[in-house]
């Protein structure tokens, strides 16, 4: 453990970083194809394919013909794209309406423009390799560029000043700044220059690294394999993630209850514990869609079995707690323990479905079972069996499943499987160094798809902790094991956003913090936090402080309650954001760069974000605080708990006592909310779009629903409520237009907020009238 000491920052002999590495040299010919264009050079060779008009594709290979295959990160073919080929002396131009590529010949350099004549991706000087297959590219950085995305990084929300690596690894502790890597690898940025967007996608499983330290160049490099890249043009943040979506996939809609409040500990032990906890949750009031187990739950952390002791009727206990509105979600870690009498770990020796050695031996590893086999989730039919092992989980009634320890954590010095294993890529041996940052990835293609097929056309559940880009397609992720540390609640928020940035819409951390004792002040306000983010979890480790809700007492229980009841009444909107994310690729959460790209101030703003386009949230992040800076941008803001109007384009000192969580709304949009409940399971009879009002403008809203269970809403039984809005000085003319065949359970209310008496309410062309009752206009239906 020398590195551990000041040893690690002895003196070397020389920079070793970049001996032995040579370039491509000049491109000697370059050919039209069908579809792409293709190259080679003194070294190596190259192609370079359109996907679409924003999205083009660089692959070169050093050592032969660049293959155009990808990882599995990638679900998209190439669409029908015209592209026009210029050459002369010096260059080939490639165009097409969005992008102008040039390749220049001596030396070979890249540089990618859009057609505006802005450059996105400048080679600034060639690209290397090594003769052991390492190989990097450095790419022109300005003085103003963001760089956003990478996944799941510690730190701030710009990336900019550091060295990222992506090799997907358990980091128990501790969560710092400098910590890196994590559980998940995201090879994957964006660029904001001067409020244009434009997106990297570095299409490489080995380790990847990317640098962004020096002041005028970035770097991205791979232990391994091709320098395979994708830009993606924007011009808009919001273009950029459509466009890298629509490469990786997005999130399917997530089953209601997977968005409400969940309950977890490492663990709640037994039947009985389990029941005593939902109980108390009934009998408080407070409400719940979700209970973990944890490891406990398992004969000797066996995956596939209940421990008959501890659960001795699981079935009857998933049961009556479905009929509560509960779901139960069970830990399955892909470590199988070596037990000749274990069914699972006998059939996976027979069929040969474990990770091996080239020579034929299985590979061990220790995690929680002790000695234990990994099944090879790379190849095609050990993920179909695996998916099919899920009906033990099926037959019981569970429906949410949740992926741990799948970088593979081992517990060794290394944290993984030896890099010398080999995995069968159906058919293809290629070891663990190259697939590594997959692992997790095709574990959870197996989890879900076995889950799919078996739940009968009902949206199942999923979490996972590592993953790779891609992951949207079958996972909800959630940031490891954290602390319960201000700090970690502070970090949450930038690792969100960045998740966000990266494709993952739907993410979130362990609210009040896994590790270390947490406490009420920091419970209450992580609770505050956890309600707007898109996954909602308390998670807690073995030996620590209880954290449940009520666990610090009468001073937080309520305030806790309030904020977990908040979030129901605010999933209508958030669900037409997870409709949005699903559709678009646009997160829930966002940044305030993702909204206001060109102004500066928001360039840099970690400590707050948005909920869609028009709602911010500010969040006390500290102890014993109870004032904080808020940045409003362009527009005028509206305190979601006084009314009171705030100016935009200016920082504002507010005050936020324990109670309050700081939420602004734009005036001049609207949002819809339902009443508070105790389940998702109890439908929605009511809900009401909330409109601010402004004096003269225009908005537009979509309200998105559907049966919150099931697939039928891709065979159009949702129903899209847009709302245009029209305001004048003392009238709001809201015109309502409805699309898709779901027949939703609510009746729509409207409530206007900064409105008086001689406000008067047109829907769709009619005066509305006011009832007292309710404080709102009712829509008839
Ligand atoms: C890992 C997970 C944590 C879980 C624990 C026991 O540390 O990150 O969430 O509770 O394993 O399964």
């Amino acid at each position: 453990m020398l590195e551990d000491t000041s040893f690690a920052i002895r003196p070397l002999e020389k920079n070793e970083e970049q001996e032995g590495f040579q370039s491509f040299g000049n491109v000697q010919n370059g050919t039209e194809r069908k579809q792409y264009f293709s190259f080679t050079c003194e070294r190596g060779s190259g192609k370079i394919c359109f996907y679409r008009d924003d999205v083009v594709r660089i692959v070169l290979n050093p050592f032969g013909e660049a293959s155009m295959s990808s990882s599995p990160a990638v679900v998209k073919t190439p669409e029908k794209v015209e592209m026009h080929v210029e050459e002369t002396e010096k260059e080939w131009v490639l165009e097409t309406k969005k992008l102008k590529v040039i390749v220049h010949r001596a030396p070979f350099l890249v540089s990618i423009y859009d057609q505006q004549g802005n450059a996105l991706v400048r080679d600034a000087k060639p690209a290397l390799f090594d003769h052991k297959g390492k190989i990097a590219c450095f790419h022109e950085m300005t003085e103003v560029d963001h760089i956003y995305g990478l996944g799941e990084k510690t730190g701030f929300l710009n990336k900019r000043g550091g060295k990222w690596t992506m090799w997907n690894t358990d980091v128990y502790a501790p969560h710092n700044p400098e910590t890196d890597p994590l559980y998940q690898a995201h090879p994957y940025f964006m660029v904001l220059r001067n409020g244009r967007a434009h997106g990297v996608f570095f299409d490489n499983t080995f380790k990847t690294t990317f640098d962004f330290r020096s002041n005028s160049v970035y770097s991205f490099a791979a232990d391994g394999g091709q320098l395979d890249y994708y830009v993606f043009a924007g011009p808009h943040p919001k273009d950029v993630l459509e466009q890298y979506t629509d490469l990786t996939g997005r999130m399917p809609l997530p089953p209601k209850w997977a968005i409400g409040y969940h309950q977890s500990r490492y663990s709640y032990e037994t039947e009985q514990e389990v029941r005593e906890l939902a109980n108390t949750f009934i009998e408080k009031g407070i409400p719940l869609d979700a209970i973990y187990l944890d490891i406990h739950y398992m004969d000797e952390y066996r995956v596939f079995t209940f421990d008959r002791r501890r659960f001795p009727n699981p079935k009857e206990m998933i049961g009556e707690l479905k009929e509560a509105g509960i779901r139960v979600v069970p830990i399955v870690d892909p470590g199988v323990k070596v037990d000749a009498e274990y069914a699972i770990y006998r059939e996976g020796v027979e069929r040969q479905y474990f990770c091996k050695y080239i020579e034929g031996n299985v590979y061990f590893g220790e995690v929680w079972p002790g000695k234990s086999s990994f099944p090879d989730f790379i190849n095609k039919k050990v993920r179909k069996w695996w998916g099919e092992k899920h009906s033990f989980y099926t037959d019981l009634g569970i429906e949410g499943i949740w992926n741990d320890m799948n970088e593979p954590s081992v517990f060794n010095e290394t944290k993984t499987m030896d890099e010398q294993v080999v995995h069968d890529d159906d058919g293809k041996l290629k070891t663990h160094r190259e697939l590594h940052n997959i692992y997790g990835l095709m574990m959870c293609e197996a989890t879900y798809k076995g889950m799919k097929k078996l739940l009968n056309g009902k949206r199942p559940f999923l979490l996972t902790r590592s993953g790779f880009s891609g992951i949207q397609r079958y996972a909800a992720v959630w940031t490891g094991d954290n602390r319960s540390f201000w700090e970690h609640l502070e970090l949450s928020l930038p690792m969100c956003m960045n998740l966000g940035l990266s494709g993952v819409a739907f993410c979130g951390a362990d609210v009040g913090g896994f590790a270390h004792d947490s406490n009420g002040e920091l419970l209450a306000r992580w609770t505050q936090v956890g309600a707007f983010i898109p996954y909602f979890r308390n998670h807690c480790a073995i030996g620590f402080a209880r954290q449940e809700p009520w666990a610090f007492g009468e001073q937080y229980e309520p305030i806790i309650k309030q904020y977990i009841e908040l979030r129901y009444q605010w999933l209508p909107h958030l669900y037409s954001l997870f409709a949005e994310a699903h559709q678009t690729g646009t997160p829930v959460m966002r940044p305030l760069l993702m909204e206001y790209p060109n102004d500066e101030r928001t360039w840099n703003i970690s400590d707050q974000f948005m909920i869609g386009h028009n709602v911010i949230i500010a969040p006390i992040l500290r102890p014993n605080t109870t004032h904080r800076v808020v940045y409003l941008p362009k527009g005028t803001w509206v305190d979601y708990w006084s009314g009171e109007v705030l100016e935009g384009e200016k920082y504002h000192l507010i005050e936020a006592p324990l109670e309050k969580l700081p939420i602004y709304i734009k005036q001049g949009s609207m949002i819809v909310l339902g009443e508070p409940k105790r389940s998702t399971a109890i439908p929605d009879e009511r809900l009401t779009l909330h409109v601010y009002k402004l004096n003269e403008g225009e908005a537009t809203y979509t309200i998105y629903d559907d049966d919150g269970l099931t697939f039928a809403y891709e065979k159009g039984e949702y129903v899209r409520q847009h709302v245009h809005a029209i305001f004048k000085a003392d009238e709001i003319h809201l015109q309502m237009e409805t699309e898709g065949t779901y027949r939703p359970t609510w009746k729509l209310h409207v409530a206007v907020w900064g409105a008086n008496e001689q406000t008067k309410v047109m829907i769709n062309g009619k005066q509305t009238s006011f009832d007292e009752k309710t404080n709102t206009f009712i829509i008839s239906s």
